[in-house]
């Protein structure tokens, strides 16, 4: 059965962020961000204080780093030795769910279960020394509610998590009592951020002119340093980082999949941006609209984002490794036409998230420059669909070209590969105050 063109061009039509729709989005974002500056309840952008500003470079120490918040869990050991320069003495990890075995997120996990699960990797980590002292610094990657850089209270999962006994609770004593369940008090947890937090912080150890950053990953989401805000808590210089949670920002528009998706998600009504654009919904994204165009619309296709990244890879002529992946997830055989139509429609969903991520960067960088002049400036950007995903990173410059006009020159996003865990130990230094 060769796929409806015409139906495909309007699917592709609803996956479309025009040039006046782009502007919109990066204007209202913008909006958003002045108002939760005023007030956090008049904005969709939840505007988390972090209570850590940029770090000196001159931190130093061995600390042990946590990394929550996709489908694996990382620790490691890191020495950071000042002027920009660390060393990972120690990795390790293990994904969150293994299919047959364990799952610590899903429907029917508990706190306790998960932060024991934690806990044996930081075992793991130390080589099971119970005696020598180890601060830990904690990036953990769900909307917290801070009163200080230890004190994080989970606000609400993303990312579909639905393990109980989190929601509302300061995160950092259930890693505590997990710890001392396994009689590791020689483990310290001093501090808590974001992975967008944890990314500006690695990326701005390292390089100077770096205020935003950002996660393009499994989720989506940006923080930024606001100068304005001065606050006894916090540590570090140049104002306070502000995790925006924008996976959370509300306006936009959804085209019917994404509010069919929405509407069958673990968190109706949250997180709309981030489910139109990161990894852990894109795949099921393209499903939907697929099943549409198999006739078969309500049917459950299940594809990832790895297999969207594969469809685009392939750009032969016969499409062999598109028709192959079609055979494998859903038992149907198309030809090289079809698989071509199957192209553009995975095309026009990827080409969406980028520009819908890049209106966002944009919305910051105005609300950062004000009235006055852009600044030079990097975006640290960590995450796979970023890095891994084809016309991602060049949808993401078109798009800024588009809003910036001449002055994108002055901005570029730069790959900051392993900065959940580096900001994590930078930010336990910054704790500790191990930055003269
Ligand atoms: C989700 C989380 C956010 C995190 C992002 C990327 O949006 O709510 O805290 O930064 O995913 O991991």
């Amino acid at each position: 059965m060769a796929l409806d063109r015409q139906l495909l061009q309007s699917i592709i039509n609803e996956f479309t962020v025009d040039a006046e729709q782009l502007r919109e989005i990066a204007a209202n974002f913008r909006q958003d961000l002045k108002l939760g500056l005023n007030d956090p309840k008049e904005s969709s952008l939840r505007m988390l204080k972090s209570y850590v500003g940029l770090p000196t470079g001159k931190e130093t120490g061995e600390y042990l780093a946590l990394d929550l918040g996709g489908t694996n869990v990382r620790v490691s050991r890191i020495k950071l030795e000042g002027a920009g320069r660390f060393e990972v003495t120690k990795k390790v990890g293990k994904p969150l769910i293994l299919p047959g075995e364990y799952d610590y997120v899903g429907v029917g996990s508990t706190a306790e279960e998960m932060f024991d699960f934690l806990a044996e990797l930081i075992d793991e980590a130390v080589d099971k020394d119970h005696e020598t002292k180890f601060y830990l610094g904690h990036t953990f990657s769900f909307p917290s509610s801070q009163t200080n850089l230890y004190n994080a209270k989970l606000i609400i999962w993303t990312k579909e998590f639905a393990t109980s006994g989190v929601e509302g609770h300061i995160v950092n004593d259930l890693l505590k009592e997990a710890l001392e369940r396994r009689g590791l008090i020689n483990v310290e947890p001093i501090s808590v951020i974001n992975d967008t937090v944890a990314v500006l912080l690695s990326a701005a150890y390292q390089h100077a002119d770096t205020y935003i950053g950002s996660i393009y990953a499994t989720g989506q989401n940006n923080c930024y340093l606001e100068s304005s805000i001065n606050d006894p808590e916090n540590v570090g210089v140049g104002g306070m980082i502000l995790n925006l949670e924008s996976g959370n920002f509300m306006k936009l528009t959804p085209n019917r999949f994404d509010k069919e998706y929405d509407e069958n998600s673990e968190k109706p009504g949250e997180q709309r941006l981030e489910k139109m654009v990161s990894g852990r919904y894109l795949g099921e994204l393209f499903g939907m609209a697929l099943a549409e165009l198999f006739d078969e619309a309500g049917e459950k296709y299940d594809f990832t984002a790895i297999d969207i990244s594969s469809i685009l890879m392939d750009e032969s002529v016969d499409g062999d490794r598109i028709s192959a992946i079609i055979k494998d997830r859903i038992n149907k055989d198309v030809d090289s036409e079809d698989a071509k139509k199957i192209r553009e429609l995975a095309t026009a969903i990827v080409v969406r998230s980028a520009r819908i991520v890049t209106a966002a960067f944009v919305g910051i960088i105005w609300q950062r420059a004000g009235s006055g002049k852009i600044n030079k400036q990097h975006i640290a950007v960590d995450g796979s669909v970023y890095e891994k995903m084809p016309l991602v990173k060049e949808n993401i410059n078109k798009a800024l070209s588009e809003l910036l006009g001449e002055e994108a020159a002055k901005v570029d996003t730069m790959l900051d590969t392993g900065g959940s865990g580096l900001g994590a130990a930078i930010s336990a230094a910054m704790a500790a105050r191990h930055n003269d």
